[in-house]
Formats: C-alpha cells, structure tokens, sequence
C-alpha cells in the first residue's frame, strides 16, 4: 500500500470547469506471476531459502481481476467499471495474466541486486526486470501491455506486504505495481495500486495518536480505496472528480458573509453528473478547497460500510486537475442536521436532508459568531446555523417588535453586507 515518491515527473494539465476527464485503463495491462525456484526453471527442483510457492492459481488472480470470469463476485473490474460508470475498465479482453515467470533466488541486472525474497523497492524492481526479460524470452511482446503488475511470492520478509506502484504513468516509464503473497486473489488490492498509476495518492484523516493529541493517517478514510486494504467500494469524492468519473458543482469564491447556498447532491454511488460539490473558499488565503459528496450503497459502493452510507462526507483536498498526486483528508460524515465548518475560513456545510438517492446540504459562509440586528433583518444566516431571519430564535430578540416588515430588495443582501465587510 506504500507509495513510492513521484517516480515520473508530472504533467499539469490547466484545470478544467467540469472537472470531467476521463482516465484511461483501457489500455492493456498485465498480470505477471512471479515463481521462486532454485533452479530458475521450475518451482519443482525446490523453491529458494526464505520462499514458498504461491498458493493461489491463475484462476484465482483471473477471478479478482475479471468480471467475465466471476460475474457475480468481487473483482477489480466490477469496481473500476461501477465505479467509474464504464469510463475506467479493466477486462479480459485487454489484459493477460501470464503464465508463470520462475526465477533464481537472486539475480543482477541494470546495476540492480536482487534476491527473489527481499521485500523492498530495489528487489521489486530487479525482480520486475528479471520477470520483463523471461516474459521477452517466452516472445511476448511486452510494450503491447501498458500497465504491468508483479505478484510477488510467498517470503518471510513480505509476508505482512500488501502492494507498491508507481504514482503516475508516462509513455517514457514502465507502469509497474507489485501484489504481496497474501494479496494475489484481493481485487482492492489492483484496483488500489493501478490507482497510483492514474496519479492517485492516499485517502486519510486525522486520527487520536493516543496521547491526546491528533496525527494524520493516510489510510484511515474507509470512505475511499485509496485507504486501508480491501473492502469493495468506490473512491471518495475527490479521487472520483480527479479521476474524471464524476463531474462536481464548482463554488469558487462566490459567497457573502451571512450567504447560505442549498445545494443538491445526487449520490456519487449512482450518478456521475454534479455528484459533488467543490468549494474554493477564496476569501481565506490557504484554505484548502473542500469537496462534498455523498454515497449509497448501490453499484461499486453496494458493499460500502453502513455506517458511512447515506451520509454527507465532507474533505479537504489541494487537487487541482488529473495529475495532482496529493492526499487527501475526510473530515466529517454528516447526517440530516448535521454541520461541519472548516476551521479559519468559517465556511460551514450543514446537511439538511438525506435520501435513498440523494441528499442536500447548505453551504453558509459565517459572518460572526453571532446575528446582528442587521443580518436578522435581512434575512442573513449570520451565524451559519441553518435558521434565518424570524425563523431563528437568535434574532427574535434583535428584531424591531412591531414590524416584521422586510426591507426592500434594494436594501438586502449587498448593500448590508458591503457595510459590513
Ligand atoms: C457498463 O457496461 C455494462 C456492460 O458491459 C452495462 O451492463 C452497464 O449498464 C454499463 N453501466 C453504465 C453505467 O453505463
Ligand atoms: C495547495 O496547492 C497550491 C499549489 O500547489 C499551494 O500553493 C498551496 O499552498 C496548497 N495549499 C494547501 C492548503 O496545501
Ligand atoms: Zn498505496
């Protein structure tokens, strides 16, 4: 699940309105199973010190990877395709999973040592160019599959390893990734690292550190597979805009103190069109751009945790186009009348309502901590509590008590709020 340092440099597309671009895996990918044998031939004559054979078949690796061969159950193709509402496959049709490549126990090659049993990039890559030379030998022609993914085998060293990729892919560089042992037959564990190949970098939160205070875990958003390993389910809302399987609603700036704007949001589980909202919250230099999404348990997400279905997540997230390998960070799930604001810039989200396939929130910008005669007569959301005007108890004692009347529309929202800028 690590990911490497940026092995590619990046290329920075200008950001696009929609956000909608689409990433490609089409494109061929490649399965290479990786045997170790003493005598570089056969796993028979005995498999190298510290190795055992791999324990599962190429059936198995065939059905967490393909929905035409286990159309029922959970492969990486179901998620990138129900996921991506067909924009991101991955199928027996473009791919191959070869057959098995048997290595020596150690080997050199482009000033790489290897041994078949060291658990580290250096030995990976050795490994994956020992594999791309018996793979060439056996006349396949590797520049055919684009993406190319190393099951590594049974080690004491890589028994607790899940996976490695590239982050990104340029037509200079090989795309590799690497499967742990135990993780042969786990389809989050290719959608998770092909997902490095198309530039995504991890989802996290803040957790308790254990000593009262809070750390960053890059894993730990379960809302998103770029988390933790290996619950089926679809990317978070940030992810899914960066991957361009879904298109967001843009707020860029434009909010006035007081303003609550009610938007809708269709469940990311089940429609790509405006499933999200992004919110640049301009008027706070450094701020990072928030995403809000929200997700039910259909399609790729059918398995999301309960408790994280039909709920409003709320991230930050600095990604600003397709090639931006930045983390990002799940900050609250919110049910109906539930609030978050993002600490600094007072912008606060409030989910007013959630159902079976959408849900709709507010975005308010806080004026102050508390309405003001003017902001209660003007009908402002000053304090950003979802009420009002008349209909927040907060202003009744701020309003004139005779006359209820509302100013004239020359009066409102601009005006008052250029005074109190
Ligand atoms: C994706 O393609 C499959 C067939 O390959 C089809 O059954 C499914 O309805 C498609 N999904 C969407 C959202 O277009
Ligand atoms: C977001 O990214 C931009 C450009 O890379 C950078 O200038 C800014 O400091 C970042 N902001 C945060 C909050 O990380
Ligand atoms: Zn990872």
């Amino acid at each position: 699940m690590a990911a490497l340092a940026v092995l590619c440099p990046l290329l920075v597309l200008a950001l696009q309105g929609s956000g909608l671009w689409t990433a490609a895996l089409q494109s061929p990918s490649l399965v290479i199973r990786v045997y170790p044998a003493a005598n570089g031939v056969s796993a028979a004559a005995g498999v190298c010190a510290g190795t055992s054979p791999p324990s599962f078949s190429a059936g198995d690796v065939r059905r967490a990877l393909f929905e035409s061969a286990n159309p029922k159950g959970s492969t990486a193709g179901a998620t990138f395709s129900r996921c991506s509402s067909n924009r991101t496959r991955i199928t027996a049709a473009t791919s191959l999973v070869a057959e098995p490549v048997y290595l020596f126990c150690s080997g050199a090659n482009d000033d790489q040592q290897w041994n078949i049993d060291g658990c580290s990039f250096e030995h990976f890559l050795g490994i994956a160019a020992a594999a791309d030379a018996a793979l060439t030998a056996r006349g396949l022609t590797l520049s055919r599959f684009r993406h190319r993914v190393y099951l590594l085998p049974p080690s004491d060293a890589c028994r607790g390893f899940v996976g490695l990729a590239q982050i990104g892919c340029l037509d200079a560089f090989d795309c590799r990734a690497w499967i742990g042992p135990n993780y042969w037959a786990t389809p989050q564990s290719y959608v998770h690292e092909l997902s490095h190949h198309l530039y995504l970098a991890h989802a996290g939160k803040y957790v308790d550190n254990g000593q009262g205070g809070r750390a960053f875990d890059q894993y730990a958003d379960d809302t998103c597979y770029m988390g933790f390993c290996c619950a089926d389910r679809c990317p978070n809302t940030p992810h899914a805009w960066q991957l361009g399987w879904i298109s967001v609603q843009q707020l860029e700036g434009g909010l006035a103190r007081g303003q609550a704007l009610p938007v809708a949001l269709p469940s990311q589980s089940l429609t790509a069109a405006g499933a999200g909202l992004r919110v640049l919250p301009a008027w706070s230099p450094g701020a990072p751009p928030l995403f809000v999404g929200y997700r039910t348990r259909h399609r790729g997400d059918a398995a999301l945790d309960p408790s994280l279905a039909s709920k409003v997540h709320v991230y930050s997230a600095n990604i600003t186009n397709q090639y931006d390998s930045v983390q990002t960070t799940w900050q609250a799930a919110l049910e109906a009348g539930g609030s978050w604001e993002q600490p600094g810039s007072g912008l606060v989200v409030r989910a007013t309502s959630t159902g079976p396939r959408a849900a709709s929130v507010t975005v308010c910008r806080r004026g102050g901590m508390q309405e003001t005669a003017a902001s209660c007569l003007n009908e402002l959301d000053w304090d950003c509590n979802g009420l009002a005007g008349a209909a927040d108890p907060a202003c009744l004692p701020l309003l004139p008590k005779r006359t209820t009347r509302r100013l004239a529309a020359h009066e409102t929202a601009p005006s008052v709020q250029h005074s109190w800028e």
